[in-house]
């Protein structure tokens, strides 16, 4: 039982707000400002809805889908400056709870959105101001921290691009944002997970799409430079993207900047991508009339998603030297003095599903579930923890204490038979070592752990209480989330 349950009475404690109450419970930790980006003066104030809207997924003359999205359009895109500082009201206009969680953006801990953790949840009708740091370039996006599967599912998510003027000038840029919907023929949502899903690779869509649309017919200049920005921010499917019929470089993953790697160089010649992983593409238009192929080789049939055609232009072809980006400043781990933390990725077994109190549908109960946003089952753990699901309400011990400004290096072990993009907030981290594929050294927020793989990531913790979990959003509602404490 908690504590305050005993002290208030039920109607009491629900009257006073459940979120109230569970936030109560947990004291926020103190936040030094020495390793995190601090706010400082606001520079930009933005408005933030998230609500319902229409879009037409199934076709021009379909029926359309009541989606969730961010100010009513699908995919908001924020377009900031490197060293902006952001102030963002956002009003919850949905019937449900929610937070904002920005993904790979280092900030304060209070801003990061994890209900329960860092904030109480934002009730239907609520308010929570977010202030946002943009220290680092990039490509980034941000999204709901409760009920994901159901609130990312029916599209709530938006795109976070942090420009730099450092940034070598393109002739174009297009941002893909990939996302497939479980769809009815009446245009409504299917049940957007299924045990079978949730316990397995996950529940996938039918419905492919790039920006919300079956496919992009792009163009640009004949022999332009051209930047990509693809955001796989569906809930399940792992991608391959490869380009067909130009030169093409991968210049950044996650946002961060890497040395230029040809396309061709890549092993396949394509970079897997997990749910919130993104890449950036530089690439060489063809001569005028010539198309350039972008698409996921991964699928039995090849979804080939945007197509740039080559429009007449004054540009000669001349020799490809993709232009690498401007490196973010990041803390560098010091890998010979960073302490070594193994966590492995499983199946939950009984014993990381500890036994409920109050029944699932007590409203006391229901309400505290509400705010920790968890799922009905737990089917994943990570080193026999199960982030709480069904009736266990109570928030799980940290996975590890950190000291802030410590460098760690994270071994993640995956003995499931299943991927598991595998994201830790409010940092970027160096991933250093897979037991299975020959990676660059780079930096990422999210980095996928193929079944039997080990990898090895590298940081230097900052203040904050920060969940570390797979980002195949079932995954996580199911049991595969953590949290680490740095003080
Ligand atoms: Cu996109 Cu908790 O993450
Ligand atoms: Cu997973």
């Amino acid at each position: 039982m908690m504590h305050t349950g005993a002290r208030l009475s039920r109607r009491a404690f629900l009257g006073a707000g459940a979120a109230l109450g569970v936030a109560a419970a947990f004291a926020p930790s103190r936040v030094s400002e020495a390793r995190v980006p601090s706010v400082g003066p606001i520079t930009r104030s933005i408005a933030l809805s998230a609500g319902e809207t229409e879009l037409r997924l199934l076709g021009p003359d379909k029926p359309p889908t009541r989606i969730l999205a961010y100010d009513g359009e699908p995919f908001r895109t924020i377009r900031a400056k490197k060293g902006d500082r952001l102030e963002i009201a956002f009003d919850n206009r949905m019937h449900e709870g929610s937070t904002v969680h920005w993904h790979g953006i280092r900030l304060p801990n209070e801003y990061d959105g994890v209900p329960t953790l860092t904030q109480p949840l934002v009730q239907p009708g609520g308010r929570f101001v977010y202030r946002v740091p943009l220290d680092d370039p990039g490509t980034f996006f941000f999204h709901p921290h409760c009920d994901e599967t159901g609130q990312a599912g029916r599209g709530l998510a938006g795109v976070l691009i942090v420009e730099d003027e450092r940034d070598p000038k393109f002739d174009a840029e297009f941002v893909l944002v990939l996302k497939d919907w479980r769809l009815a023929e009446d245009g409504g949502f299917l049940a957007l997970s299924e045990p079978d899903g949730a316990s397995k690779a996950g529940t996938f869509g039918a419905t492919r799409t790039v920006n919300g649309k079956p496919a992009e017919r792009l163009e640009a200049p004949a022999n332009g430079d051209v930047r990509l920005r693809i955001l796989n921010i569906d809930s399940t499917r792992v991608m391959d993207i490869g380009v067909e019929g130009a030169p093409a470089a991968l210049i950044a993953v996650d946002g961060h900047a890497l040395d230029p790697i040809p396309m061709d160089d890549l092993p396949d010649g394509i970079w897997r991508m997990g749910p919130a992983q993104r890449i950036d593409v530089a690439l060489r238009m063809p001569g005028e009339g010539g198309t350039v192929r972008i698409g996921d080789y991964r699928a039995a049939e090849i979804y080939e998603f945007a197509t740039i055609t080559a429009q007449p232009s004054r540009r000669a072809a001349r020799r490809f030297h993709p232009p690498g980006l401007p490196a973010a400043r990041l803390p560098r781990p010091d890998l010979k003095r960073a302490e070594q933390l193994t966590f492995t990725l499983q199946q939950a077994t009984d014993a990381a599903v500890k036994e409920a109190g109050l029944p699932p549908d007590d409203p006391l109960a229901k309400a505290l579930i509400d705010s920790l946003c968890v799922g009905a089952t737990a089917y994943w753990a990570i080193d026999q923890q199960a982030w709480p699901t069904g009736a266990q309400r109570k928030l799980p011990a940290p996975l590890a204490r950190l000291k802030a400004g410590a460098s760690y290096r994270v071994v993640i072990k995956n003995g499931t038979r299943f991927p598991h993009p595998i994201h830790l907030h409010g940092h970027a981290f160096q991933v250093i070592d897979s037991s299975s594929k020959r990676l660059p050294r780079h930096w990422a927020d999210t980095v996928l752990v193929q079944s039997g793989e080990t990898v090895e990531i590298a940081f230097v913790a900052a203040p904050g209480d920060w969940v570390f979990h797979c980002h195949i959003l079932e995954h996580m509602e199911t049991g595969m989330m953590g949290w680490f404490r740095v003080v």
